[in-house]
C-alpha cells in the first residue's frame, strides 16, 4: 500500500542522534559474502530496503542469511548454488550489479540482469565490464542480461578508469582479491564506503595497498576466510539530520559518526555561518540565525558528495542571497526542483546548474518524491515550511534512511506517516 507523510513545518529541531550504519557500505560488503565459503558476522547493518533486497538475491543464490538481534546479520555462502542475479531484483536496486565480480570470481561465469535507467539518469556500468573483460572475461548482452563468463578465472591487469565510478571499483576490487597476479586500478573511488570495503577484504585474508587513493594495488590470493565486519557511520544520513536542525534553525549533534567524511559539506555549512563543532565520533552544528547563501558543485569524495546536493539546495532555499548548486556527477540530478518551486522556493535551472534565490519563505504544498535524495530535500523544505506538506512516494526514503520519522521525531519534529487509502493517519 503507498505511504505519505505528512510533516507539519516551523518546528525547531534539537538534541542528539545516533548515526545508523551507511547503505552504501553495506551493499558492497554484502557482495563481499559472496567470495568466501565462511561465515560473516556483519555489525551495523541498516534496516533499509536496498539492504533487505540485497539479502534476497543473496538467499535466492543459496546463501544462509539470519537476521539476529539488534543491526547484526549473519551470511554464509557455502552453500551458494545459482550465478545469476534476476531482472526481478535488479531493477528495484542498481547496486545489485555489486554481485557480478563476485559471482564471476566464485563461479568462473555470471548472469547478471542490467540495471536499467533510473530517475537521476542513465548510470550505465560499462566501465565495470570493460575492467572485467581486462581481467580475462568474456562478456555479452543477452536479453537484458550481462553474461559474463571466466572458465579458467580471472587475471590481474592494468585498470584505468575513465571517470570515477564508486560501484565500479568496488565490484572490480573484489574481482581482483582472488584474480591470479597483480591488478592496479588508476584513478579508483577514494569513497569511505570503498576504504570500509578494502578493510574488510583484508581482514578476510586480501592482499591491498592505497584504498582511499585514486591508486589501488591488489595481489590476488587463493582463498578468503570470515570473520566479524563492521559497517561505517552513514555520512549521508549524518549530514541529512544535521542540515535538518539547521534549516529548522535548531542545534543538533549526530554521534557514532565520522567527521572526516564529511569535510566538504561541514566546510560550506560553516562558511554559511552555522556553528560546527565536532569530536572524534560525533558533529553538532547549531544557528539561530538564516545562513548566507554558498555556492557548491559536486564533484567524487573528498569533494562535495552528490548525494547532498538535493538537501544542501534545501538548504539555500532558507539562506540569504543567492546560491550556484551545479551537479556534475549525474546528469538528470534536479527533479527536487520542480516540488521545491511548488512550495514557493525560487529557482532557475541553467544546463548542470541551479541558482537559487533564497530567504523567501516556503509554505507547505502537496509534494512527489522522485529519488531517495531528493526525498530528503523535500522532507528538509517541508521542516523548514510554514503550514502542511504532504509527501507521497516515500517508498524511495525506506530505500536509505533508517527509521527516519522516530529520528526526526525524537529531535522535534512533527511527521506522521499515512497509508494513502486511509484518511487517518499512525503518528510515528
Ligand atoms: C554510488 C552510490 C551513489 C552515489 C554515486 C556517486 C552506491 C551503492 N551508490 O553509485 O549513492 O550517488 O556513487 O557518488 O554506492 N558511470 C558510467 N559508467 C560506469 C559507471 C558509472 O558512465 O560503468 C557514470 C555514472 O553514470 C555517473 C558517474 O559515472 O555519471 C558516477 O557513477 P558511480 O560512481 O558509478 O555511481 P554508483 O556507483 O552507481
Amino acid at each position: 500500500m503507498s505511504e505519505q507523510l505528512i510533516i507539519h513545518g516551523g518546528k525547531t529541531l534539537h538534541g542528539s542522534i545516533e548515526a545508523s550504519g551507511a547503505k552504501n557500505a553495506a551493499l558492497p560488503l554484502l557482495a563481499a559474502a559472496i567470495l568466501t565459503s565462511e561465515e560473516l558476522l556483519f555489525h551495523r547493518i541498516p534496516h533499509l530496503k536496498d539492504v533487505s533486497t540485497m539479502l534476497s538475491l543473496l538467499v535466492h543464490q543459496g546463501a544462509d542469511v539470519s537476521i539476529n538481534e539488534g543491526n547484526q546479520v549473519t551470511v554464509c555462502t557455502a552453500s551458494l548454488t545459482k550465478s545469476e542475479a534476476s531482472y526481478e531484483l535488479v531493477k528495484t536496486m542498481r547496486a545489485s550489479s555489486l554481485v557480478l565480480g563476485p559471482l564471476l570470481t566464485r563461479f568462473g561465469h555470471a548472469y547478471v540482469s542490467l540495471p536499467g535507467g533510473c530517475a537521476i539518469g542513465a548510470r550505465p556500468i560499462d566501465l565495470h565490464l570493460k575492467a572485467l573483460e581486462k581481467m580475462g572475461a568474456t562478456i555479452h548482452m543477452e536479453h537484458g542480461y550481462v553474461k559474463a563468463i571466466a572458465e579458467n578465472g580471472l587475471h590481474g591487469a592494468h585498470i584505468h578508469f575513465d571517470h570515477v565510478t564508486v560501484t565500479g571499483t568496488e565490484n572490480i576490487m573484489m574481482a581482483a582479491v582472488l584474480a591470479k597476479g597483480e591488478t592496479i586500478l588508476e584513478n579508483s573511488a577514494r569513497e569511505p564506503e570503498v576504504v570500509n570495503l578494502a578493510e574488510t577484504l583484508i581482514m578476510m585474508g586480501a592482499k591491498i595497498e592505497g584504498a582511499g587513493t585514486d591508486r589501488i594495488c591488489i595481489q590476488g590470493v587463493e582463498t578468503l576466510h570470515g570473520g566479524d565486519v563492521h559497517i561505517i557511520a552513514d555520512r549521508i544520513e549524518t549530514a541529512t539530520y544535521l542540515a535538518a536542525g539547521l534549516i529548522t534553525g535548531g542545534d543538533v549533534t549526530v554521534t557514532d559518526t565520522d567527521p572526516h567524511m564529511l569535510e566538504a559539506f561541514l566546510a560550506r555549512v560553516e562558511e554559511a555561518g552555522a556553528m560546527v563543532k565536532t569530536g572524534q565520533d560525533w558533529i553538532r552544528c547549531a544557528s539561530d540565525k538564516p545562513l548566507q547563501a554558498m555556492s557548491i558543485h559536486t564533484t567524487p569524495h573528498p569533494g562535495f558528495p552528490t548525494d547532498l546536493q538535493a538537501q544542501f539546495m534545501a538548504l539555500m532555499c532558507c539562506a540569504q542571497g543567492s546560491s550556484v548548486i551545479t551537479e556534475n556527477i549525474f546528469e538528470n540530478r534536479f527533479m527536487h526542483v520542480q516540488e521545491l518551486l511548488r512550495m514557493g522556493a525560487h529557482i532557475e535551472l541553467d544546463g548542470h546548474s541551479a541558482i537559487v534565490h533564497g530567504g523567501k519563505p516556503l509554505s507547505g504544498a502537496p509534494v512527489m518524491a522522485t529519488d531517495l535524495r531528493a526525498s530528503a530535500c523535500l522532507i528538509l523544505a517541508a521542516l523548514a515550511a510554514q503550514g502542511t506538506t504532504h509527501i507521497s512516494r516515500i517508498y524511495h526514503l525506506d530505500r536509505g534512511y533508517e527509521r527516519i520519522e522516530e529520528k526526526l521525531m525524537s529531535l522535534g519534529a512533527s511527521i506522521q506517516r499515512i497509508s494513502q487509502s486511509s484518511s487517518t493517519g499512525e503518528e510515528y
